[in-house]
């Protein structure tokens, strides 16, 4: 079996995620080779910045490094999907942010693209792999909660709460016709699936957008930046989603219910998630992400902290650290990623924790059945692979 060090890999992104990401290969232990920004000036100040061997001038250079085996998409959305199959096709494995591609025509090809291949390919929905989160699914699966009568919760983040917070994600163009529910609904969605290990099959939902109008600076803005200084600005009609409200049936019978919001004041990225069994209920925030509470009928309510015999043993593999030494959000990428390289190093067998390609289309899908449904103001069934 290839040792971590062996593994080389290429980041593509050099904005806020892909320094996180080469953090956290860092910490996996693999060989970082080098990285691709939007040009040549941006991949020699990442390289310089982040320490890294090669700065590539182009995306060929990077596909053509034979030293490069994996590449690690971070770039906005728009460009996840022909990057994504031309890195499959130049033979490498494929690790891409959510949301997958910009739309089900896209990343159903990404399906077929990464079956079709002897490479990994992982969608970066690193919620997952907070260890609270995998102990969840851990007891869902085992019974533990009972049957699943209903799921509630939300991800709320206040860095476009004013009209002049501009990011790219505000531009149907670069990051999809769905913004709220694209960018951070999708996580939520995507780790109530994983817990119930049941996809979502029929969506009701009410979109709403609170900044008609936004004033654009003039000039690069990098994700959650601050103006610091005085800056003109253009005024922009807003066609993507501040926050939403979106009913879910999932397909063990299980109903739910999701609030994400971008304009949410103080809340500065909290996903929260409630798991209602008919033996008892589960909640967690990732704000607090060591603790799990747990609701019951009859009896006192409990509360779990990661680290202890309250966490059962089958998530020890995803800790590093004892109780009372904080894992969070930099820990789950970790996490994720040592996941896909022992699969990369076992030659693609063993459990995948991690998101498929079809789970990122199943992601894109349903934000499909969600635009469809909010415009018909009805319930919408989900497009199956
Ligand atoms: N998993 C998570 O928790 C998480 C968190 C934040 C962002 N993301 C995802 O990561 C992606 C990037 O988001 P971000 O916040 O880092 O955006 P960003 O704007 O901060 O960074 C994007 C980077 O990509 C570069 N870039 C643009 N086009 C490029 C191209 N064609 N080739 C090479 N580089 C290019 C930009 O110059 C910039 O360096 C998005 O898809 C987003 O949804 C995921």
């Amino acid at each position: 079996m290839q040792n971590m060090k062996d593994i080389g890999v290429a980041v593509i992104g050099a904005g806020f995620i892909g320094p996180v990401h080469v953090e956290a290969l860092r910490r996996v232990g693999v060989t970082l080779v080098g990285i691709l920004g939007v040009d040549e000036a941006e991949s020699t100040r990442a390289a310089a910045a982040l320490g890294l061997p090669r700065a590539y001038r182009n995306l060929d250079e990077a596909l053509r490094d034979p030293q490069a085996q994996a590449i690690h998409i971070t770039t906005p959305n728009r460009f996840h999907f022909a990057l994504s199959r031309q890195a499959l096709r130049a033979g490498k494995h494929v690790i891409c942010e959510k949301p997958l591609a910009m739309n089900t025509r896209e990343t159903a090809e990404l399906v077929k693209l990464a079956r079709a291949s002897r490479q990994v390919f992982a969608v970066n929905y690193n919620v997952r792999f907070y260890p609270a989160v995998l102990q969840l699914r851990r007891m869902a699966a085992r019974g533990d909660l009972g049957e699943i009568i209903h799921v509630n919760g939300s991800y709320f983040q206040d860095w476009l709460f004013k009209d002049t917070d501009y990011n790219w994600r505000l531009l149907p163009g670069e990051g999809g016709r769905l913004r709220a529910v694209a960018d951070i609904g999708t996580h939520w969605m995507d780790t109530v699936s994983f817990i119930l290990g049941a996809r979502i099959t029929d969506v009701f939902a009410d979109l709403a957008t609170w900044h008609q109008t936004r004033k654009r600076p003039l000039g690069e803005v990098k994700t959650f930046a601050r103006a610091s200084r005085a800056v003109r600005y253009a005024p922009y009609r807003v066609r993507t989603e501040d926050f939403a409200h979106v009913l879910l049936r999932f397909g063990n019978g299980a109903r739910g219910s999701m609030a994400v919001s971008q304009v949410a004041a103080g809340r500065k990225n909290c996903i929260r998630l409630e798991i209602y069994g008919s033996k008892k209920s589960a909640w967690w925030r990732s704000e607090e992400p060591e603790t799990l509470w747990f609701g019951n009928r009859d009896g006192a309510n409990e509360v779990a902290v990661r680290g202890t015999p309250a966490f059962g043993p089958e998530v020890a593999p995803f800790l590093d650290y004892p109780a009372g030494h904080v894992e969070g959000f930099p820990d789950t990428f970790k996490m994720l990623f040592r996941a896909v390289y022992q699969t990369i190093r076992a030659g693609g067998k063993g459990e995948r924790l991690f998101a498929s390609a079809a789970d990122g289309h199943q992601e894109v899908a349903v934000c499909e059945a969600i635009l469809k449904s909010h415009r018909a103001r009805a319930w919408k069934k989900v497009a199956l692979l």
